[in-house]
C-alpha cells in the first residue's frame, strides 16, 4: 500500500453516468445532483464533456460556479479544441481539473484512432502540456488501458507524468479485466514507471462482467489512490463501479482494506434516490446498499436472529447509509415549522413558495396515508421541486373507468397562467389520461418509457412514475409522485412535456454521439 491510505472519490455520474442511453439530465437536474454530490463529500466530480454540446458546456460551467468544496472536472480528448473548451467551462470553480484521455490499446489505436503508437505517445505529451498551461490539476487516462501492451502503457504513463499530469487513470473501459489481473496491472505500472511517485493512480472500471467494484478495490489494494465511480453504478452499457458499494466495502471491511474516504455515508440513500428519479433508471430491489430490500429481513430465522442481536444478519446499519426506517411523527395536525424542521433534517432547503406547496401536499398525503415515511417526503418534495418552475402545471383530473367501456379522463392544466381542460378516451386509464393531456399540449414525441414504482410498501403507498419522451433525437425524463398512480402518471407526463418544451426552445441538438 502507498504512503497515504486516503482514497480520492472521483464521481462521474454527470459524465460517464449520463452517457447511459436515456439518462440525459437537464441543467437544473445536473445542478441538483452536483450540489448533492458535494454534500455527499466526493473529492472530485466530473461534471461533463464540454466540447460535446453547448448544453454540456453550460452545465459544467454552471456547476463550476456553485460547487465550492469538490474539485470540478471537465473531460477532453487529446485535442486543443477539446482542452480549451474544458478549461473555459471549469474556469469559475475554486478547485478545478482537466481530464484528458486517448486510447492506448492496439485495437483502439488501429481501428478507432487510426494512429501509429508513436503518434499517440506524442499526442499524450502535447495534450498534457497544453492542458497544464490552462490548469494545474491534470488527469490523464489511457483509454482501454487494461487491454494495452504493458511496455507501451508504461511509456505513455511516464510521458504523461513528465508532461505534467498529476493523476494517471488506467481504465478498464470495456469491463474485461478481473480483480487479480487489474490489481497486478497497477502493481506493474507503479513499480516500473520511474516517475510513478509523482502522480496519483486511479481506477475506472466498467461493469460488463459484473466485476467493476471488485476490480476497483483490487486496484486500490495495489496502490491506486483514486477510484472513479458513479451513483447506483450508472454508466455506459452495464455501468461503472457503484460509489455506494465501494465506499461501504471500504468502511465495513476496513479491517482488511485499511483505506478511508471523505464520503458522508448518511447521504448515500438520498443521492441514490435523486439520481434514479432524474434519470428514470430504477434501482433494482436487491441492489447492494441502496436497493429497497438491502436491509429487509423476510425469513423467520433471520428475523429471530435480528431480534436477539442485529449483528447476526446485519453487517452495517441502515442509518449508516441514511436510511431511516422511523415513521415520520408529523401528522395532519402538524404545523409548517415542524415540517420545515423535518426537511432541514433530511437536507432540503426550499424557498417559501415551494415550502408552502410541499406542505399542502404533505397535509393531503397525511390525510390519505396511515404512515408517512421519510421516503414519502423525499418523493413528494422531489416531485414538487421538479414541478415548481413549469409553464404547464397539473391542476386536477377526473377519471371514469371500468371493464365495459373505454376509460375516459378529464384533465385540467394551467398553461402559461391560463386554466384549460380537455377530455379523452383511451385504452385504459393511462392511455386516456395521456390522450387528454396531448389534446391540450399537442406534440410529436414518442413515449419511450412508462415506469411505475411504489415509494414504500402497502396499497396506500405513493406511486412514483417516470415517463421518457423522445422527439427528433432529444430525450427527456419526467417524474411524478402521488398516492394515486394515474395522477402520478399525469404529473410525470406533464413534467416531461415541460422539459421537452425547454429543449425545443433552446434548440438543443440531439444527444451527442461524440461520447467517448
Ligand atoms: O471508460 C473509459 O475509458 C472512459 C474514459 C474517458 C476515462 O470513460
Ligand atoms: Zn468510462
Amino acid at each position: 500500500m502507498s504512503a497515504t491510505n486516503q482514497i480520492i472519490i472521483f464521481d462521474t455520474t454527470l459524465r460517464d453516468g449520463e452517457q447511459s442511453p436515456g439518462a440525459a439530465m437537464n441543467l437544473e437536474e445536473k445542478l441538483k445532483v452536483a450540489l448533492l454530490l458535494e454534500q455527499l463529500g466526493v473529492d472530485v466530480m466530473e461534471a461533463g464533456f464540454p466540447i460535446s454540446s453547448n448544453g454540456d458546456f453550460e452545465a459544467v460551467n454552471a456547476i463550476a460556479k456553485v460547487v465550492k468544496n469538490s474539485t470540478v472536472c471537465g473531460l477532453a480528448r487529446a485535442t486543443a479544441k477539446d482542452i480549451e473548451r474544458a478549461a473555459e467551462a471549469i474556469k469559475p470553480a475554486p478547485r478545478k481539473r482537466i481530464h484528458t484521455f486517448i486510447s492506448t490499446s492496439p485495437l483502439h489505436m488501429k481501428y478507432k484512432l487510426q494512429m501509429e503508437p508513436e503518434k499517440v505517445l506524442q499526442a499524450v505529451t502535447d495534450s498534457i502540456a497544453l492542458a497544464r498551461k490552462l490548469c494545474d490539476d491534470i488527469e490523464w487516462s489511457a483509454e482501454d488501458g487494461s487491454r494495452t501492451e504493458h511496455d507501451f502503457l508504461c511509456r505513455c504513463v511516464e510521458a504523461a507524468i513528465k508532461a505534467g499530469a498529476t493523476t494517471i487513470n488506467i481504465p478498464d473501459t470495456v469491463g474485461y479485466s478481473t480483480p487479480q489481473e487489474y490489481g497486478d496491472l497497477f502493481k506493474m505500472v507503479i513499480n516500473r514507471v520511474p516517475n510513478a511517485d509523482k502522480a496519483i493512480f486511479s481506477t475506472h472500471c466498467h461493469n460488463d462482467l459484473g466485476l467493476a467494484v471488485a476490480n476497483s478495490l483490487a486496484g486500490a489494494i495495489n496502490g491506486a489512490r483514486q477510484i472513479e465511480c458513479t451513483i447506483n453504478g450508472l454508466g455506459e452499457r452495464a455501468g461503472n463501479a457503484a460509489l455506494e458499494e465501494i465506499v461501504m466495502a471500504l468502511k465495513v471491511r476496513h479491517d482488511i482494506m485499511p483505506l478511508s474516504t471523505n464520503i458522508k455515508t448518511e447521504v448515500i440513500t438520498r443521492a441514490s434516490h435523486l439520481v434514479s428519479t432524474v434519470t428514470g433508471f430504477n434501482v433494482q430491489p436487491n441492489k447492494s446498499i441502496v436497493g429497497a430490500n438491502a436491509f429487509a429481513h423476510e425469513s423467520g430465522i433471520h428475523q429471530d436472529g435480528m431480534i436477539k442481536n442485529r449483528q447476526t444478519y446485519e453487517i452495517m446499519t441502515p442509518q449508516s447509509v441514511g436510511l431511516t426506517k422511523t415513521s415520520m411523527k408529523l401528522g395532519k395536525l402538524s404545523g409548517r415549522a415542524a415540517f420545515r424542521g423535518k426537511l432541514q433534517e433530511m437536507g432540503y432547503t426550499l424557498d417559501d413558495n415551494a415550502l408552502t406547496e410541499a406542505f399542502n401536499r404533505f397535509k393531503d398525503l397525511a390525510d390519505k396515508k396511515k404512515e408517512v415515511f421519510d421516503e414519502d417526503i423525499m418523493a413528494l418534495v422531489d416531485d414538487e421541486v421538479a414541478q415548481a418552475s413549469q409553464n404547464i402545471r397539473f391542476i386536477s383530473m377526473e377519471l371514469r373507468t371500468g371493464s365495459k367501456e373505454p376509460a375516459q379522463a378529464k384533465i385540467e392544466l394551467l398553461i402559461d397562467g391560463k386554466n384549460v381542460s380537455a377530455s379523452a378516451t383511451g385504452n385504459g386509464c393511462v392511455d386516456a389520461t395521456f390522450n387528454a393531456i396531448k389534446a391540450l399540449v399537442p406534440h410529436q414525441a414518442n413515449l419511450q418509457l412508462y415506469q411505475v414504482g411504489a415509494v414504500t410498501q402497502g396499497t396506500d403507498a405513493q406511486a412514483e412514475v417516470t415517463v421518457r419522451l423522445e422527439e427528433m433525437g432529444r430525450t427527456v425524463n419526467g417524474q411524478g409522485a402521488d398516492p394515486d398512480t394515474i395522477i402520478a402518471s399525469a404529473r410525470a407526463y406533464v413534467h416531461a412535456l415541460n422539459k421537452l418544451a425547454i429543449k425545443r426552445l433552446k434548440q438543443e441538438p440531439p444527444e451527442d454521439i461524440l461520447t467517448p
